[in-house]
């Protein structure tokens, strides 16, 4: 394979302000400067697998504005692979307003901006990217039938899926779920998708999985990561790293980059979780998403 990595997806840039505390509806309080930064999940992944040295590429659209600039600069550094990242004439590139609180938790409200157009077509232009690509990395912050078009492209090139359905649907059509291999959600989205809202991890990683997930990943914050292979009988913990925690904006993306990355490199799911965790616990120590994503050599 040419890539290790591609990952199909959405670019945002990030407007970032801390709060000490979050204003309630109709309410106004003071944040700190306003930050601009690169982000969205797609090239978040991008980020993290190319910082720590793997062969990547991103397939997303960005629009000829100073935010999509942003964004080619930031893959650029990071090296990744940017013939098939489209700049569109006259679009915005996808927007995220992030608000960190003091606990270095956010809540973020997206514009897809230029992500919305990320199409089918586009997809099917780059079919001999993802051939030359061991693992295809997905989210949903562009449109369902693209993520569906991917799918079917990744799965008729051989390519192992990772998913990370997020931001969540209610329900997740059959065709993504049984592409995952694995599926990678955190708590909230474990809760939601397993139908198991009041269930264990491991429940939910069970349930996900007769669902018909290849294998199941969730991610548990500060506690590590639950694991759930193809063919094992029951979960495997990996345990988290403390550190102190600054600012947990694209961690689960750091995460996801990282696992693809180790996979495609022929680790094992168990592996590539505790290599994923240690990138994650080191992207929530720095403010930011990708801004704060490690190379190897820092992470070592
Ligand atoms: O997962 C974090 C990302 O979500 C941010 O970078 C923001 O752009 C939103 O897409
Ligand atoms: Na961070």
């Amino acid at each position: 394979h040419t890539y290790d990595v591609l990952v199909i997806g959405s670019a945002n840039a990030d407007l970032t302000v801390r709060v000490d505390r979050r204003p309630n509806p109709g309410e106004t309080v003071p944040g700190t400067d306003l930050v601009e930064s690169a982000g969205g999940k797609g090239a978040n992944q991008a980020a993290a697998a190319a910082r720590l040295g793997a062969r990547t590429a991103l397939l997303a659209r960005v629009g000829d504005d100073p935010f999509g600039q942003l964004l080619l600069e930031a893959q650029h550094a990071a090296g990744t692979e940017l013939r098939h990242v489209l700049v569109e004439k006259g679009a915005r590139t996808g927007t995220a307003m992030i608000v960190v609180g003091p606990d270095g938790d956010n809540t973020i409200v997206v514009s897809p901006g230029a992500n919305a157009r990320l199409s089918p077509a586009d997809v099917r232009a780059a079919r001999e990217v993802v051939a030359a690509s061991a693992v295809v990395s997905l989210q949903l912050e562009i449109s369902l039938e693209t993520v569906r078009a991917a799918v079917k492209t990744a799965t008729e090139s051989g390519a192992r899926i990772v998913l990370n359905p997020s931001p969540t649907p209610k329900t997740l059509d059959t065709d993504l779920l049984t592409a995952a291999n694995p599926l990678v959600v955190n708590e909230h989205e474990a809760e939601l998708l397993s139908g198991l809202p009041d269930g264990t991890p491991t429940d939910q990683a069970k349930a996900l999985r007769e669902r018909g997930a290849r294998s199941v990943v969730i991610t548990l914050g500060g506690e590590g990561a639950l694991i759930l292979d193809t063919e094992a009988a029951q979960p495997t913990q990996i345990p988290g790293v403390p550190v102190e925690v600054i600012d947990t904006t694209g961690a689960g993306d750091a995460f996801t980059g990282a696992l693809a990355l180790r996979l495609a490199r022929g680790a094992t799911l168990e592996e590539a979780a505790r290599f994923a965790v240690r990138v994650g616990a080191a992207s929530v120590t720095r403010p930011g998403a990708q801004p704060s994503y490690p190379t190897a050599e820092e992470l070592a």
